[in-house]
């Protein structure tokens, strides 16, 4: 059902770690049994930052998807898929990016950060301004409502918001649209229209937003009325035109921002990561090196769990006594650092090891390959009648 899709993609640019794991991938795992769950591989987008480096593309692309096959990501549940195998986001890419002001894509803050942390690469391109207005295309293409992504990603959906307005301002006009609207509604049946009115009048003469929720949950519902019928009320809700676009929204997990093994936030560019292809003796060995709090030079010398980076993932791993238990044997220098440290590496070995005995299944490129293709196949389906109706609303069916 319309309202229940989500989407998500992720550059194929290296190895998954525990930020992806923990701020994105657990999501997916948990939402793929509750939405319509389009899972991509943004190949196009890896391009934007490494055009010049000819990457291992494939590879890259087969290990993720692997991952996220080990992890639990379920191709009979969810559709997995590859961007460049679907052309249509870059047909819509190319036609956003007409109405798209220049300025919006410069004040996106990644535009600047990202430039900023890869001072080795020229990043003043085309392609690398666009990166976000191709998201907005991969988005906007399967008119999905919720975007499971990391907080990195939240100004990227919000993006998104924007260029579907602007787009639904400019092509969801249409000529008696009034009257189109008033007829689409007596199409509904009596006890159905009557139950849209009300809706739209509680929200256009009281602001209720509760009742315009209500009523578009109440459209994606309705099975008898076409698909420009649909749009037209929807924008008739909010007193607009039609919207063929609709807005999205990002959802986050509860550990939205996973700490680096520095306390900066995990990065492959920070060198601060715990891979998902990590064995047990690199963990323990990264564990063993974290920082920690600098006032504990010797056993004897009291701590404070809060000025220790080893503490935010104590946070995340831990139960509530051991935290206690920790900060005691912090705050009176009764623990050690490394026996402070240790029981957390066993922690993240205990979550990574069935990940990594599943992925020793699924060494079958061939398998991998062909559920890219399916799910392609499936996803395809979609964003060829997005594009059908993109094409209308901008005058491109001669
Ligand atoms: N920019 C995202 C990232 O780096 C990847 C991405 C591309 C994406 N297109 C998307 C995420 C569409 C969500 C929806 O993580
Ligand atoms: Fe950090 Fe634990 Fe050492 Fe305290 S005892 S400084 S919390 S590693």
């Amino acid at each position: 059902m319309q309202s229940s899709r989500i989407l998500s993609g992720m550059r194929p640019t290296g190895q998954l770690h525990l930020g992806h794991y923990h701020g994105v991938l657990k999501n997916w795992l948990s939402l793929q049994n509750t939405h319509d769950s389009f899972f991509f591989v943004a190949d196009w987008h890896a391009f934007t930052t490494h055009y010049a480096d000819r990457i291992s593309l494939e590879k890259n692309v087969m290990e993720m998807v692997i991952d996220w096959l080990s992890i639990g990501i379920n191709p009979n549940t969810a559709t997995i898929f590859a961007q460049s195998h679907v052309k249509e986001h870059a047909e819509l890419h190319l036609l956003l990016s007409m109405s798209t002001p220049l300025s919006w894509l410069e004040r996106v803050p990644s535009y600047k950060e990202v430039q900023d942390n890869l001072t080795q690469k020229d990043l003043k391109t085309y392609g690398f301004l666009g990166y976000p207005l191709l998201q907005s295309a991969d988005i906007l293409i399967y008119k999905a409502l919720q975007v499971p992504v990391g907080a990195d990603q939240a100004a990227h959906v919000e993006l998104t918001r924007e260029i579907a307005r602007r787009f639904n301002h400019f092509y969801g006009k249409e000529e008696n649209f009034e009257q189109k609207a008033q007829t689409a509604i007596k199409k509904m049946g009596k006890k159905s229209a009557k139950r849209y009115s009300d809706y739209r009048k509680a929200f256009q003469e009281q602001g209720d937003v509760e009742a315009l929720v209500r009523a578009q949950s109440f459209l994606a519902e309705q099975q008898n009325i076409t698909l420009g019928d649909r749009e037209r009320l929807f924008g008739y809700l909010e007193g607009v035109g039609r919207i063929i676009l609709p807005e999205p929204e990002a959802m986050l997990t509860s550990v939205a921002k996973m700490p680096g093994l520095d306390g900066r936030k995990m990065s492959k560019s920070y060198n601060n990561t715990i891979d998902l292809r990590d064995d047990e003796a690199t963990i323990v060995q990264k564990i063993r090196q974290m920082p920690t709090d600098p006032a504990r030079v010797k056993l004897t010398d009291p701590g404070t769990p809060e000025k220790c980076p080893v503490w935010i993932w104590h946070k995340i791993y831990r139960s509530e006594s051991d935290l206690v238990n920790i900060r005691q044997g912090c705050e009176n220098a009764t623990m050690g650092c490394v026996d402070c440290k240790m029981p957390l590496a066993d922690k993240i070995n205990q979550e990574l090891s069935p990940i990594a005995n599943k992925r020793a299944e699924y060494q079958d490129i061939k398998l991998v390959k062909q559920i890219l293709h399916e799910g392609s196949e499936k996803a395809s389906i979609i964003a060829r009648q997005t594009m059908v109706e993109v094409r209308q609303a901008m005058g491109l069916t001669y």
